[in-house]
């Protein structure tokens, strides 16, 4: 028996799973860390907590398992997207790394969109100028820290820094490169019309890879630290939305997935490429080789109900490990008690503000429709609630563009719900399925390992082979009624308060 493994370089922690080829989970890790906030609307992690939790987390399903190294075929890397990992000439981080939530370059994405134009963009890159893109967080390194930026030898992405510590090498592939927005989508390489438009040196760059092409070999010292064996190979694996699209069989056209971890994410495969011109949805490189994928995102998803949990459910999260549960099953009991709608109570969970479908970095979280007799029960089912309504605005979007979602896959933290996964199937109208599988992106790549190392044919012949649907919630009509009134609220919200929005963030700039 071969057996494979997948590291999901997440932003709450890194999750390593030891697999064996029939896809059975042999061992877990996972190790958290924190996500940095110096200022309102700022987002950094350390890219060395990263690497600790990785190098630990293989190091442990190794030891656990009992399986010799030598049995372990392959690794693949699922990652946290459009991170700005800034490298010296030494392989030295020079700065924490600048993250995907990150709010800050509204200045540079005017820069880009000037410099390239705005439909040569969207040409070229398949998508707008968003904050949230790497592009724009390197001309702000370019803009505000000159130094750091002379200093800059390479530029990688969250789990390529993890791949470049484990192999020596500079890489990445297509599903992550496409949401540095420097690609050619449809070409598949970097774009060197938007690389000499905005003057970033390509070699900066890591070498781009098909996603399940193998990219490098694990070194000596990485071997040490991990227990792999030396030479074990390292697979392109995927940004994290394409990695656990893979891992939830995300890999032809009919089965939308929608998955809530610190983002809520849409995502639907794509044969060629679909672009949406208003640029509400993203279009990038599928891990599947010859596909592509449409996603619209919730900035703030799980972030929400964490932050929630974490501000005002101190009590909960001492109740939950006195009887050594998670917080989140309690407040999902609490949630059920309240009846939908929460009694007139919607949230807006623009926190970090929002990508689909307003693209507003200025956005911020909203309570709304609050009385004397509201309790915090209510406030959490609204968050949970406003957190569905989110994901039906990508949903929406996605239909207009022509997109069959015959079915919807849930997966992620949020997943896990039954509460949170029964409401998806109200709101969206549609059956709610999930998979045989809970680990999502850590099981896409090493799927995509397994392709690389020739253990299996192809992606999508592997995904049929080890991936079933194990569960089916289908939309109860009355609750769906009762939801669609609130849905069509909460869509008014954001237009009453668009400009407010932007008059409180020029508060606090
Ligand atoms: C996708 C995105 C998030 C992050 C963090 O575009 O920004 O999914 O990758 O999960």
């Amino acid at each position: 028996m071969a057996y494979l493994i997948g590291t999901d370089i997440g932003t709450s922690g890194t999750k390593t799973v030891l697999f064996d080829e029939l896809g059975n989970t042999i061992s877990s890790s996972t190790y958290e860390y924190e996500m940095l906030k110096p200022a309102i609307g700022w987002a950094e992690q350390d890219p060395n907590e990263w690497w600790r939790a990785v190098y630990q987390s293989i190091n442990d399903v190794i030891s656990q398992s009992g399986v010799p190294n030598s049995e372990i075929k392959g690794i693949g890397l699922s990652g946290q997207m459009h991170g700005a990992v800034m490298l010296d000439k030494h392989g030295d981080v020079l700065r924490n790394a600048i993250i995907w939530c990150d709010q800050r370059t509204t200045k540079e994405c005017v820069e880009i969109t000037e410099k390239v134009g705005k439909k040569r963009l969207i040409e070229i890159t398949a998508n707008p100028a968003l904050t949230g893109f790497t592009a724009s967080k390197i001309l702000w390194i370019r803009n505000n820290e000159p130094a750091i930026y002379d200093k800059t030898d390479k530029i990688l992405l969250p789990k390529d820094y993890i791949r470049y510590k484990l192999t020596g090498e500079f890489a990445t592939e297509v599903s992550d490169g496409s949401g540095m927005q420097l690609m050619d989508i449809t070409k598949r390489d970097w774009s060197d019309e938007v690389l000499e438009k905005l003057e970033i040196d390509k070699s900066l760059l890591g070498k781009m890879y098909e996603s399940c092409e193998i990219t490098g070999q694990i070194t000596s010292e990485a071997a040490k630290l991990t227990k792999l064996k030396v030479g074990t190979i390292v697979a392109g694996g995927a940004g994290d939305q394409a990695a656990l699209a893979v891992g939830n069989g995300i890999v032809r056209k009919g089965i939308v997935s929608s998955s809530i971890g610190t983002s809520g994410v849409m995502f639907a495969h794509a044969d060629s490429i679909e672009i949406d011109l208003k640029g509400r949805v993203h279009t990038f490189c599928h891990a599947v080789p010859g596909a592509w994928h449409v996603m619209g995102v919730t900035q703030g998803a799980g972030l929400s109900l964490q932050w929630f949990r974490d501000q005002f459910c101190k009590d909960i999260i001492s109740d939950a490990d006195k009887k050594g549960i998670d917080p989140y099953i309690i407040m999902d009991q609490l949630a059920e008690n309240i009846p939908i709608g929460s009694e007139g109570v919607i949230y807006l969970p623009y926190l970090m503000g929002e990508r689909t479908p307003h693209l507003d970095p200025d956005a911020k979280g909203v309570f709304f429709g609050m009385s004397a007799s509201h309790t915090r029960d209510h406030l959490i089912r609204a968050v949970l609630e406003g957190v569905i309504f989110s994901l039906k605005d990508s949903l929406e979007i996605m239909k207009d563009m022509g997109i069959q979602a015959t079915e919807v896959r849930a997966s992620g933290g949020g997943g896990k719900s039954p509460l949170w996964r029964q409401m998806q199937a109200d709101v969206f109208n549609s059956d709610i399925t999930t998979i045989n599988s809970k680990e999502g992106g850590a099981l896409g790549v090493a799927i995509l390992a397994g392709v690389a190392k020739g253990i299996y044919p192809d992606v999508v012949s592997a995904c049929d082979q080890i991936i079933t649907v194990t569960n089916r919630q289908v939309s109860n009509a009355s609750n769906q009624k009762q939801y669609e009134q609130y849905y069509q609220l909460y869509k008014k919200l954001y237009v009453s308060l668009k400009d407010d929005f932007k008059t409180v963030s020029s508060f606090l700039k």
